[in-house]
């Protein structure tokens, strides 16, 4: 039997998120046998990698840099700016009040610039700016603090600091429920915006945190064309494929909410991951990349979320590392 990284050689290259906790023994084993690039789940997050004005936490983000190229993998990197893990000192001064723009705008600059600047030449893609668009309302841009204080320009700055440290790194805008058809569209004016001003975007980044229910084969195709008429290319970041339907937002488990992975949810599973790598197939040149978001069932970051106390079985390998009955319709084809 082949594996993912083997099967898809000729396509794209097939990764996976992880934590230092990943990269020894069994899992380490599997990484490496069956994916050919990486992601930092969390380590290069603003909070995890600046979690003080003066402090860098290399340690964790330069051990998984360090396990792919010992390793011959690709690294992805995630994420330069985001609504979600910065820490709160980077909005506020040392009297606790908030900042202007031009001291925000200086900080998102020294950040990017040190951070891509480290890794340059070991980071072949950057998800840049992750999650600025909202899920409902017309508003294009997310309110959130950046938003905020810089204005809908901190995108565009975020992109012009990323380049100005790697010219050669592939800048990507990033986010979730890109299949739905009115997000889809304000991420493509969003975008649209950016190209025309000459900001350097390279591509966009589908989260693909589906579920066996969603999306629609027809609906994930419409994705990929729409953005990949701007010229960009596509990939996607943070595949799982999970056997709930999808909510958002957290609340606590009921009666109703079964953790089990039933022999029914599995092969609907199978069928969702076959229509999924199908698809992908058929977008090769357009589609440049394919990440998984996390390694196996044993821990995935959709176990307690958005459900608190509940199971997920999201991925190809399950909670003993072994690939699951259907994975060989994945990889022969
Ligand atoms: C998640 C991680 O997997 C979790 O460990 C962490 O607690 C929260 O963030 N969209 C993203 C990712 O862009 O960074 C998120 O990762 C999942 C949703």
């Amino acid at each position: 039997p082949k594996t993912l990284k083997e099967a898809y050689k000729d396509y794209f290259p097939v990764g996976v998120a992880v934590a230092p906790r990943n990269l020894s023994g069994p899992e380490a084993d599997l990484i490496v046998r069956q994916f050919s690039s990486i992601t930092p789940e969390n380590a290069m997050k603003m909070g995890p990698i600046h979690p003080e004005p003066d402090r860098y936490a290399w340690e964790a983000p330069d051990a998984i840099v360090a396990f792919a190229q010992k390793n011959g993998m690709k690294v992805r990197g995630h994420t330069l700016c985001w609504h979600n893990q910065t820490p709160q000192w980077f909005f506020t001064d040392a009297a606790g009040k908030q900042v202007t723009r031009e001291v925000l705008l200086e900080r998102l600059k020294q950040h990017i610039t040190d951070v891509v600047g480290r890794y340059k030449g070991r980071i072949y893609a950057w998800d840049v700016v992750n999650e600025a668009v909202p899920d409902t309302g017309k508003a294009i841009y997310r309110q959130s603090k950046f938003y905020e204080i810089i204005g809908e320009d901190y995108i565009e700055k975020a992109f012009e600091y990323a380049h100005a440290a790697d010219p050669a790194a592939l800048l990507f805008y990033n986010d979730y429920n890109t299949e739905s058809s009115t997000k889809r569209e304000k991420i493509f004016q969003l975008l649209k915006k950016l190209k025309a001003k000459n900001v350097p975007v390279h591509g966009v980044g589908l989260q693909g945190h589906w579920s066996v229910y969603e999306p629609k084969e027809s609906e994930l195709q419409e994705s990929i064309s729409r953005f990949a008429s701007l010229g960009l290319a596509v990939q996607i970041t943070e595949l799982d494929v999970s056997i709930h339907a999808k909510e958002h937002g957290r609340r606590e488990m009921t009666a109703d909410d079964k953790s089990v992975l039933t022999p029914e949810l599995l092969s609907k599973q199978a069928a969702q991951y076959e229509m999924l790598f199908k698809t992908f197939r058929k977008n090769r040149g357009v589609l440049t990349g394919i990440t998984f978001w996390n390694v196996s069932d044993k821990s995935t970051w959709l176990d307690n979320f958005p459900v608190r106390g509940r199971k997920d079985y999201p991925l190809l390998f399950d909670e003993n590392l072994q690939p699951k009955a259907y994975f060989n319709r994945i990889v022969d084809f």
